[in-house]
């Protein structure tokens, strides 16, 4: 028996049945003509017939029965109403059947139309090269061409078959090491082409030897973050005096690192290196703050610890994740890693320059709170620094720095901010800096000289002018080499007051002005007139702000990345737009700063490149294209003094295309660097001192550069013939010629008569000369204590006025530029002046203060001349550091300076006698 629903289904089908049975011939449910039978609809159309075609076709498809709908396949399936529903016509660029069908209302579907069309595609053309595969001795710029226009060019430069994902052409390519292009043209109506591939071989010739230099101005500073660079020794990489703050990920396995740990890297690492920085001509090394840091994790954003350095407790040791644990478990860590350093370094002929951050100690936020440590024994913390005279400033964090007083006084990123004028502090700071001279450091790079207090650092800059210990181990030849940064931009408030420090103090600064443009034109793509712009201010001031030129612009420390900004790579700088800066770093006027790893091309752009990613573990010291190039330009400023010491004057320049002279006697150095990426630039009207006669490229198109030829003309400014310089290029001509003694730099550039200075620069002759110093119209000769003829060392000889005097070296008859110096009255003690009481201040009225010593001015009442404008602790009053002769009494008054160039002094002149020893103070009332 059969169920009820059984029953249904089988009543159900034969009516189907019978539907099937008349529905080929007229259709089943309606419409059409007959008596229920359905007629089929039109079978649908292809607007192009069936065939074989050498070109990708459009098909589109249509019925003639009105309002029917067409499916169709086009994988070989027949074509039902669960097919796709056309709409636009079908793109047909390989063999394709299409079938399809209409459906209408009314009518039994149509017959199945069909057609294949026979796609025979022409291939692309294989893409050219514009330089032949083969071997070279010069930097290639190939460029990559496809026949058909419009063609999408798809490259590699690693050895892998190019792919539409591979990167897409649009500038010639710059070969500097052996290297495979292969590369792909894929367009529209074409398969895509053949590969084509060109093996390119450079062997660039070996640079020039590197002489040994006298003087770091004729090399350049190799910048280290210590913990970042090698690990030397792995003993010291999780010490039991501070352990648990290291990461064992950081140089092999840094995406898994945790970057604000420390990774390892120590002073036997750099130790270890010396051959590798030596081989590429650095002649000096900055490291990072190698002193005690705090022993915990600070905690704050994220769980930070002192691997930088920045965070010292005790600035007479080293730390032990740097150097040495005390072997008796004291807690007294040794010297002896990095006296180690030091004398391996000075062996190679490489300085030792010691990151010294004098304003601060370590977080008050976390850590340690601020503890101050003396060789082990604790000082002090920032909470327990409650005493009359505290040995910190307990201000908020810097919110303005255009306020002198909040820079100088405040708090900078909740680090503990020393009191330099609180006696110990004075005493513990210039200690630990002599103590690091006694350990043989060449210098020191000042962190945060801009936060620390401006008058106390002159005493700084005196304390190690004074200095005449012995060191062991020995220290190189030369007075030390200071250096302070001061993050300003030259439209920033505080610029003038960055120039007026350095002259006056004698502390140089890393050229941070500088740097901003550098990092802008190397970096982004900038114009070459912002650097122009930035140098033309720096050296030669402004007529429209009270910026003065820095005094000695060739001792300005210049760099294009550092630990604090990320690196130009991370902005998007090529490997190429790395060596051009690296090109116009090393020939610029300044001493030369180097970032570790730019010469490995290390970046890693995490969050931008920024703060911890620029502290890369370093990965390799192999050679490549841009240790070769620093190994040129590092020969070039050992030999020829017109790098290290001469003029540099701009003689060409577009946005893209820059040309400028070093000059120091008939030594002359001429560059040109065109960045643009892939237009050459016809250069005609260039002049040079370089003498008539035709130049090859000093870099052997290394670079990519070219030669020109110079004729004569009257004087020495002499035409270059028009000639045409290449894109992505720089060259480089040379002409040694000779010097009458010329003064280059003199270090320092401020000191006591019977200090040691040393004056650098060439042609001083091998037999000994004489050298005076002027104060005012009266030559005095100094004592020659060496000579040689890049470098003599004297004694200042004995003043009864102080202030701003020359330096001149005779060598026979001829006597060198008289360079600018300044002899102090006598050893100078920091000195707080303040005032209450003070005038109301209008507009941009600045307070300054003025004296019968040198040291505050000389009496002069002009923003340049007197000391200030003075820090505003609060409205009516004012608070000034000064460093004045120790022991001497002094006669000072402040005044008013208005915007108009009037004054409105103190009515009386105070007297002060300074103290022989330690610090002093004064304090009156307007
Ligand atoms: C500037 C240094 O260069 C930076 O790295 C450091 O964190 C701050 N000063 C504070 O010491």
């Amino acid at each position: 028996m059969r169920t009820r629903a059984e029953h249904g289904w089988m009543r159900f089908k034969s009516v189907l049945l019978m539907c099937l049975a008349v529905a080929s011939m007229a259709g089943c449910g309606g419409g059409g003509s007959g008596s229920g039978a359905l007629s089929p609809a039109a079978t649908p159309n292809f607007s192009v017939s069936a065939g074989t075609y050498t070109t990708a076709q459009s098909i589109a498809i249509t019925d003639t029965t009105a309002n029917a709908t067409i499916y169709y396949t086009t994988n070989g399936g027949t074509p039902t109403t669960s097919s796709a529903a056309y709409s636009a016509p079908i793109s047909v660029t390989a063999n394709t059947t299409i079938e399809a069908i209409a459906v209408a209302s009314g009518y039994a579907n149509s017959s199945v139309a069909t057609a294949s069309y026979i796609i025979n595609l022409p291939q692309a053309s294989t893409p050219a090269f514009s330089v032949s595969a083969g071997a070279y001795t010069a930097l290639q710029s190939v460029a990559i061409t496809d026949s058909i226009a419009g063609a999408t060019i798809y490259y590699t430069t690693d050895g892998t078959t190019p792919t539409t994902q591979s990167a897409v052409y649009s500038t010639p390519i710059p070969v500097a090491t052996t290297t495979t292009i292969e590369a792909l043209a894929v367009t529209a109506n074409y398969t895509n082409s053949g590969v084509a591939s060109a093996t390119y071989t450079i062997n660039f010739p070996a640079a020039p030897v590197i002489s040994a230099v006298s003087d770091i101005h004729q090399g350049f500073i190799y910048q280290i973050v210590t913990d970042r660079f090698f690990d030397g020794d792995t003993t010291n990489d999780n010490p039991s005096e501070s352990p648990g703050l290291y990461d064992s990920n950081g140089f092999t396995n840094p995406v898994k690192a945790d970057w604000n740990l420390y990774w390892g890297g120590d002073l036997a690492g750099i130790q270890q290196k010396l051959t590798y920085l030596k081989s590429i001509g650095a002649a000096g090394i900055w490291i990072s703050p190698p002193m005690n840091n705090i022993r915990v994790n600070a905690g704050t954003s994220n769980g930070e610890t002192g691997y930088h350095g920045y965070w010292t407790r005790d600035f007479m040791q080293i730390d032990e994740h740097f150097g040495n644990e005390d072997a008796a478990g004291g807690g007294n860590n040794t010297w002896t890693a990095f006296d180690n350093l030091v004398a391996a370094a000075h062996a190679d002929n490489i300085r030792v320059y010691v990151d010294f951050p004098a304003n601060d100690t370590n977080p008050i936020d976390g850590g340690e709170d601020g503890s101050l440590y003396n060789n082990g024994t604790l000082i002090t913390t920032y909470s327990a620094d409650t005493g009359a005279t505290t040995y910190y400033h307990h201000n908020p964090n810097i919110s303005n720095y255009e306020d002198r007083y909040q820079v100088q006084y405040y708090t900078l990123e909740s680090l503990a901010d020393l009191d330099q004028t609180n006696p110990w502090v004075d005493s513990y700071l210039k200690g630990a800096v002599t103590n690091l001279l006694a350990h043989g450091v060449d210098g020191f790079r000042f962190d945060a000289a801009q936060e620390t207090n401006w008058g106390w650092e002159y005493s700084l800059e005196n304390t190690i002018a004074n200095w005449s210990g012995t060191s062991s181990p020995a220290r190189m030849p030369g007075q030390p080499f200071i250096f302070g940064e001061w993050d300003e931009g030259s439209g920033d408030a505080l610029y003038p007051d960055s120039v007026k420090f350095s002259n006056n103090s004698g502390m140089n600064l890393l050229d941070y002005t500088l740097y901003w443009q550098l990092a802008d034109v190397f970096g982004t793509n900038g114009s070459f007139y912002d650097i122009d712009d930035e140098l033309t201010l720096e050296d030669a001031g402004s007529s429209s702000s009270t910026a003065a030129p820095f005094a000695q612009p060739n001792d300005l420390v210049t760099f294009f990345d550092n630990h604090d900004n990320p690196r130009i790579m991370s902005e998007g700088a090529s490997q190429m737009a790395v060596k051009q800066a690296i090109s116009f770093l090393l020939t610029c006027r300044g001493v030369p700063v180097l970032y570790y790893g730019d010469e490995q091309y290390l970046h890693n752009d995490t969050d931008s490149g920024k703060v911890p990613y620029n502290r890369n573990g370093m990965t390799s010291f192999g050679s490549t294209d841009a240790t070769l190039l620093i190994q040129y330009l590092a020969a070039l400023r050992a030999a020829n003094p017109a790098l290290a010491y001469g003029t540099m004057t701009q003689r060409w320049i577009n946005s893209d295309v820059y040309i400028y002279e070093r000059q120091l006697g008939t030594n002359v150095v001429l560059v040109a660097i065109n960045k643009n990426p892939s237009a050459d630039q016809a250069v005609s009207g260039l002049y040079t001192d370089l003498p008539p006669g035709s130049y090859t490229d000093y870099l052997a198109q290394t670079m990519g550069g070219t030669g020109i030829a110079v004729t004569g003309a009257a004087g020495s400014n002499n035409p270059v013939t028009d000639f045409t310089l290449p894109h992505n290029s720089v060259s480089i001509w040379v002409s040694a010629g000779s010097v009458p003694p010329a003064i280059g730099s003199v270090t320092p550039r401020v000191a006591n008569s019977g200090s040691a200075v040393t004056i650098n620069g060439a042609g001083f002759g091998a037999a000994t000369g004489s050298v005076n110093f002027t104060v005012g119209s009266t030559p005095l000769p100094a004592t020659v204590n060496n000579w040689s003829n890049g470098q003599i060392t004297v004694t200042v000889p004995a003043f009864a006025a102080a202030g701003a005097a020359t330096v001149t070296v005779t060598q026979r008859t001829a006597r060198s530029n008289a360079a600018p110096f300044t002899v102090n009255t006598a050893r100078l003690i920091p000195v707080n002046f303040s005032v209450t009481g003070t005038p109301a201040l209008a507009g941009t009225d600045v307070i300054l203060l003025t004296g019968n010593v040198a040291e505050l001015g000389n009496g002069a009442t002009t923003w340049n001349g007197a000391i200030g404008p003075v820090t505003i602790p609060a409205a009516g009053s004012a608070l000034q550091t000064v460093s004045v002769p120790a022991g001497t009494t002094v006669q000072y008054h402040f005044f008013v300076l208005h915007s108009d160039g009037t004054i409105t002094p103190e009515s009386a002149t105070h007297s002060y006698a300074v103290p022989s020893t330690g610090v002093g103070a004064t304090a009156v009332n307007w």
